[in-house]
């Protein structure tokens, strides 16, 4: 059962950047959750708790895919939803998506982790509970993919790669394997422009969980490679453009850490796409070709 259809996540084959990096490479399609990214699985979770702990209010701080998330999922259980977003830096269809579905939606004159210092206070008004990924109910819906992962696969992979924004998803995942009693390991993406980079969705200063990010770097579970923009977006096209999988471009960030760091030869790899390609569309460059005339001549000459 679930509660507006989070999980159950297609995973496709890429078979040419497959080619390319001379792994078996898979995308699960985390885009296609119902509001278009990740969050649902630990929304899901973290509401619905939130709710039966008496919460009437949710709170969370977002670059906009877990406002959005929030949104919908308070709108589910009835409750509201307050969420802090950065002045000017978040997508404006995740921001039509959270206010379409009810929610406050506030804008701050601040960063990402301005935002999340309110909502950790916020969240101590009577009622109020904060659903960013430092609740760990969070992490236990995102921690659901690992085993739909396995399977999907009919076997555990050797890698999983993602972004690392806040570090909450790769939190979840690692918890995901330990649950799983699976030895696959970690591969995380993160922007070295961190504050401003293109990858709206990923424009987090200050990690919210470095430290357990840490900890499963000197453990040997998880790598990070730091991107940068050009990095980032051409691992974006290259998904949208050899594979037809359009996702927003921090979303390709793990599939770029990949391309950098280089898969060991036949190992079996999964990039987690993590947020739909429509939540950001501003992102892709503008056509700069002029309209045409309604001949076919015109055509062949304007696609030539
Ligand atoms: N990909 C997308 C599409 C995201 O929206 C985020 C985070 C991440 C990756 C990074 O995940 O923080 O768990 O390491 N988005 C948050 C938000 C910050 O507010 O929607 P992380």
């Amino acid at each position: 059962m679930t509660i507006l259809g989070e999980g159950n996540t297609p995973l496709i084959e890429a078979p040419r950047l497959s080619a390319e990096l001379g792994a078996r490479v898979h995308v699960k399609c985390e885009s296609l959750n119902p509001t278009g990214s990740f969050k649902d699985r630990g929304m899901a979770f973290a509401v619905g708790r939130a709710v039966e702990r008496g919460a009437h209010t949710v709170v969370c701080a977002s670059t906009g895919n877990t406002a959005a998330s929030a949104a919908a999922y308070a709108a589910r259980f009835g409750v509201r939803a307050v969420v802090l977003t950065p002045e000017g830096a978040t997508a404006t269809a995740k921001r039509a998506q959270a206010r379409a579905v009810g929610a406050h939606v506030v804008e701050l004159e601040g960063t990402f982790d301005d935002a999340l210092r309110c909502c950790r206070e916020l969240a101590q008004e009577d009622g109020f509970e904060l659903v960013n990924s430092v609740n760990p109910d969070r992490l236990d819906g995102q921690a659901t993919l690992v085993p739909e992962l396995v399977e999907q696969l009919g076997t555990a992979p050797d890698l999983i790669a993602l972004p690392y924004g806040g570090g909450g998803n790769s939190s979840a995942i690692a918890l995901g394997i330990e649950r799983a009693g699976i030895a696959t390991k970690l591969l995380g993406g993160e922007a070295r422009e961190r504050p401003t980079t293109f990858a709206s969705a990923i424009r987090i200063g200050e990690p919210a969980h470095a430290e357990n990010i840490d900890r499963l770097r000197e453990s040997g579970r998880l790598e990070v490679v730091t991107l940068s923009e050009d990095e980032i977006r051409d691992a974006w096209l290259a998904l949208a453009r050899a594979e037809g999988v359009f996702c927003e471009p921090a979303s390709a960030a793990g599939l770029a850490a990949l391309r950098r760091s280089r898969p060991v030869e036949g190992a079996l790899v999964v990039c987690v796409v993590t947020g739909h390609g429509l939540k950001d569309a501003g992102a892709v460059p503008e056509d700069d070709r002029p309209t045409v005339a309604p001949t076919v001549a015109a055509i062949l000459e304007a696609i030539a």
